[in-house]
């Protein structure tokens, strides 16, 4: 096997960068190449910014900083590559600069160096057809920041040689990087999901149905992701965001990947990001992450000081607990059978979905009937009696009058109101979500006709018990399933395209862009036929074809199987 211990990388921007910081920081020896000396000088900068920074926080000795700096030299000229084992180009997203990079190389490099492209967006195939050898040109993908994500995308063309494939994913391994070997395609893996997903949230953004700080709070604190989308696009660069759409939709000519056209503006105008200083988000600085404009952090006045919890399980129970803990006085009705009369005049009623599996009839884990009662006897069994439920909710909903705000948690719940409560109640339907690492979620939905003062107070009183709100208008999937479904449902379509498995998907997304876990994992946890359920919701409300459950979802879901072992 070769040996690849001098590299090259040309580009030093933010990529590039990063690109050596990885290389020198795993003991290799680096040429960092820009087109001027004050460029070269510049990612001198940022490398010497970026250990410093590791140093300040004791993360690297300064003897350790003085080693990865001493292993890099600084130039302006191609023809210092001339000893390189590998060359990693990482200049700006167009062809012909490309083209023209290899081209050359191929007269200055040793017959047997290595030629890689860390494009995100262009065709490795184009790029190697412009080389003398193209089997030795491939695709080494790394993801921002370089010096922290693990992933490193391996792109072959039809012409790659095998051996150079094992060469680099070899050297991935040692750089400590998760290597994840592809064919060309539009976008690889990573890109592909992730600059879709982040599409999707622009577009949503541009309805006005949401703020920018709950799209980010839904992907940040209720998926569970490490940034919200639009901060995510911010720091890749909304130029790359769009080149990158601008591919996968001329590949696909799906309507979902194509660049949003508030996207399009923004870096029409120059706003790309943190690194221009302003993109969805105002910063400090260009190249800074401190945010300039956020709305003032004012309390949120109108949490109710009453609130009554009606249903039972653990939802209910931790609803309860919570609201107690932040002051609220809290009455639990747990029992179908209790006088729900005195309820009246109580500000907000929040019902949660009643007994799990108390259906005998289907076994169902969402059935409102209380333990012990007949279902042949009651009417509240949406799943296997076709009727909406009635019972215990109704009963709730028929002793309230406009005094109260009622709050339904799930569907069942909402639909026991249905015919069931005076015209005058407000109902704000809201959408707890699991703790994730960032808090937990509550998606608070505003109504067509809905009061803004009741929806203010059902969101203040849920972000006074300590969980993180957002607002937006009642759509199916609200804005954390519309984002999250059709993103899962782009993984499953990828694979059943045999492009890649599962298990590389979600290294691509873990190990990329940091995830929690991967899509499939997600998938396996939420549960296919809920995921394709929730799906079938969009697409019937919005009539989108895109939002179709892909065919290997709803097999997954009707054989009741995991897409992970
Ligand atoms: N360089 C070096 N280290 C950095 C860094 C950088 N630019 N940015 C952050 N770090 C380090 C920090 O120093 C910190 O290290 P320690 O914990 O050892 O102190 C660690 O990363 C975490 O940083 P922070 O505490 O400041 O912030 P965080 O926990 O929010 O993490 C993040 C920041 C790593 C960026 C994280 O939010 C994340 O993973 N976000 C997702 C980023 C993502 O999806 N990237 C892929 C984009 S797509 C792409 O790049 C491909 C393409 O082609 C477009």
């Amino acid at each position: 096997m070769r040996e690849i211990t001098t590299v090259g990388v040309i580009g030093l921007g933010t990529m590039g960068a990063g690109i050596v910081e990885v290389f020198a920081k795993a003991g290799l020896s680096v040429v960092g190449v820009d087109g001027t000396p004050e460029l070269a000088e510049r990612g001198r900068g940022f490398l010497e910014a970026s250990t410093g920074r590791a140093v300040a926080k004791g993360r690297l000795s300064e003897e350790d900083q003085a080693a990865v700096l001493g292993r890099v030299t600084w130039s302006h000229r191609l023809t210092d590559l001339a000893g390189a084992d590998l060359v990693v180009e990482a200049v700006p997203e167009r062809m012909e600069i490309k083209r023209d990079i290899f081209t050359t190389l191929d007269g200055i490099v040793r017959e047997d160096a290595i030629l890689a492209s860390n494009t995100s967006s262009l065709s490795l195939t184009e790029i190697a057809a412009a080389t003398a050898q193209p089997q030795r040109v491939i695709g080494m993908h790394f993801f921002n920041p370089a010096p922290v994500l693990a992933l490193v995308e391996v792109i072959t063309t039809l012409l790659t040689d095998d051996e150079v494939t094992g060469a680099v994913r070899e050297l991935a391994v040692r750089l400590g990087k998760k290597p994840v070997v592809v064919g060309d395609r539009a976008g690889f893996v990573a890109n592909a999901l992730l600059i879709t997903y982040l599409a999707r949230a622009i577009r949503m953004y541009e309805t006005g149905h949401v703020s920018r700080e709950d799209i980010d709070a839904a992907g940040k604190v209720g998926i569970g992701l490490p940034m919200g989308p639009l901060t995510l696009a911010d720091l890749i660069g909304l130029d790359v965001v769009k080149e990158v759409c601008d591919v996968l939709y001329a590949a696909t000519h799906e309507p979902s990947a194509a660049p949003p056209a508030l996207l399009q503006q923004l870096v029409t105008v120059g706003r790309l990001g943190r690194k221009t200083g302003q993109g969805f988000y105002a910063y400090e600085k260009p190249g800074s992450g401190v945010v300039t404009d956020a709305p003032e952090a004012v309390g949120r006045p109108g949490a109710a000081s009453s609130v009554a919890v009606v249903g039972t399980g653990d939802l209910a129970t931790d609803l309860v607990d919570r609201l107690t803990a932040a002051g609220t006085t809290v009455t639990a009705v747990d029992d179908p059978g209790a006088d729900t009369a005195s309820l009246a005049g109580t500000p907000v009623v929040v019902l949660v979905g009643g007994p799990e599996g108390s259906c005998e009839d289907c076994g169902s884990g969402d059935c409102l009937i209380a333990e012990g009662v007949d279902p042949s006897d009651a009417t509240a069994c949406e799943c296997c009696h076709g009727t909406a439920p009635e019972a215990w909710f109704g009963a709730v909903a028929e002793s309230l009058d406009s005094r109260t705000v009622l709050v339904p948690t799930d569907e069942p719940s909402a639909w026991a109101l249905l015919g069931r409560i005076d015209p005058e109640v407000q109902v704000v339907p809201v959408a707890v979500h699991r703790p994730t690492r960032s808090g937990s979620l509550v998606e608070v939905a505003r109504q067509i006709d809905g009061d803004d003062g009741a929806v203010r107070s059902v969101d203040a009183t849920f972000a006074a018990a300590g969980f993180v709100t957002l607002v937006t208008r009642d759509r199916a999937g609200l804005v954390v399933d519309a984002l999250l479904y059709p993103h899962l449902n782009d993984a499953v379509r990828m694979l059943d395209s045999g492009y890649a498995g599962a298990a590389d998907i979600d290294t691509a997304m873990t190990a990329g862009c940091g995830y929690p876990q991967g899509p499939f994992a997600m998938i396996d946890e939420i549960g296919a036929d809920e995921v394709a359920d929730g799906l079938t919701d969009m697409q019937t409300e919005t009539g989108d074809p895109a939002l179709s459950p892909s065919p290997l979802l709803v097999e997954h879901a009707v054989a009741n199987r995991s897409f992970l072992g």
